[in-house]
């Protein structure tokens, strides 16, 4: 089973070929830079530059495995949620291809594309914990089977994703913030500054990073004139304290949240073992360490993709795609885009869970 995914729901024009025995054929990821100046993504820039790649980066693709179209089982496309301009052109591309074809066309969940790759590149059984935090979401979820997750607890306002993104546009880093904010806070010392930990205390799963964000504002407004030196809002030393303090605030909160879902988990899934984190902020190694130190506390197997599957590929997708191809899960060519397409539809009940935010 040989399926091409294609992945254009935000600011990554990208295509990979994956095979139902675990193997990455060949992966192209174009990130469009076009978005830097403006410290986030501005989604009518997106739609255009996906719609001027999306061929070139399918027929590198298909060129770097040194196969033809006519090799693959089925074309998947990510067809939501995302930016709606963007998920069209990957959609259309995908639909016109299947088409051209004559084989089966797959509309992935970007969410599941994310939720499944650790089962490409680890060991990881159903039903498994999932810790998934990117850009645009935060959510903690059980991972029963393709197409079947419970959600156990999600943010209440900013993904964690855009807290560093927020956060880095403030400090004068750049975008996207993620990494520039774990590369300063390495420099750091994550116990200067004292930042809270929002819903740290609440009985349920849910994360907050909203207040997180504006003590982190308060902290660079305090900084008169003075202290403010060329080419950087702050001083170099106490940039770098900010970032750790952030860092560690951000981690305390999935770390602990995560680790509260782990009961859950337990009583809804006695078999389950494994606990994954998922998402462009999985790329973060801080937090992937501490997540790893809390679930083998736990006695849980810990997983994550590698770095470079964390941010958005093809390669999910296409996995993805194998996944529901092997079952039989495919998908007609009126398939609609959908902007918002939560996990969790038809998701079977928690043991014990209640009062998650729709
Ligand atoms: O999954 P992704 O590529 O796109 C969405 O689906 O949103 O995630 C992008 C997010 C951005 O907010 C970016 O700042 C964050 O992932 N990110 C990181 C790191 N690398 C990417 N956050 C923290 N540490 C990183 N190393
Ligand atoms: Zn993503």
């Amino acid at each position: 089973m040989l399926v091409l995914g294609i992945e254009s729901s935000c600011d990554e024009t990208a295509a990979a070929l994956v095979n139902d025995k675990k193997q990455i054929l060949s992966s192209t990821v174009l990130s469009q830079s076009e978005h830097k100046a403006f410290g986030g993504v501005v989604p009518e820039i997106a739609a255009r530059a996906h719609l001027e790649h999306i061929d070139e980066i399918i027929e590198e693709t298909f060129r770097k495995a040194a196969l033809s179209p006519s090799a693959i089982d089925a074309v998947a496309a990510a067809a939501g949620p995302g930016l709606i301009g963007g998920v069209a052109v990957g959609v259309m591309a995908g639909k016109a291809l299947a088409l051209a074809l004559d084989k089966p066309f797959i509309a992935v969940n970007h969410l599941e594309g994310h939720a499944l790759t650790a089962r490409l590149t680890s060991d990881v059984n159903y039903p498994y914990l999932l810790l998934l935090t990117s850009g645009g979401h935060c959510q903690i979820l059980i991972v029963h089977d393709v197409g079947c997750f419970t959600r156990l607890g999600t943010t209440i306002d900013d993904a964690a994703g855009e807290a560093f993104d927020k956060v880095a546009k403030m400090l004068g880093l750049g975008y996207p913030g993620g990494p520039l904010i774990e590369k300063a806070a390495a420099l750091g010392d994550e116990n200067r500054f004292v930042l809270p930990r929002p819903l740290y205390n609440s009985p349920d799963c849910n994360l907050s990073f909203s207040g997180l964000k504006t003590a982190v504002r308060k902290i660079i407004e305090s900084y008169s004139e003075d202290d403010i030196i060329e080419h950087a809002i702050l001083p170099e030393k106490d940039l770098a304290d900010i970032c750790a303090s952030f860092q560690k605030a951000v981690t305390d909160c999935l770390v602990h949240k995560l680790q509260k879902a782990v009961h859950t988990f337990r009583n809804t899934c006695p078999n389950g073992r494994d606990v994954v984190v998922a998402g462009g902020v999985a790329a973060n190694t801080y937090l992937r360490a501490h997540l790893k130190q809390m679930a083998e506390s736990q006695g849980l197997i810990f997983s994550a993709p590698p770095i470079s599957l964390c941010t958005d590929n093809g390669v999910m997708i296409a996995w993805a795609g194998v996944e529901r191809a092997l079952k039989g899960m495919f998908n007609t060519l009126d398939f609609k885009p959908r902007p918002r397409w939560p996990l969790d539809e038809n998701a079977p009940k928690a043991a014990g869970a209640g009062g998650v935010k729709a």
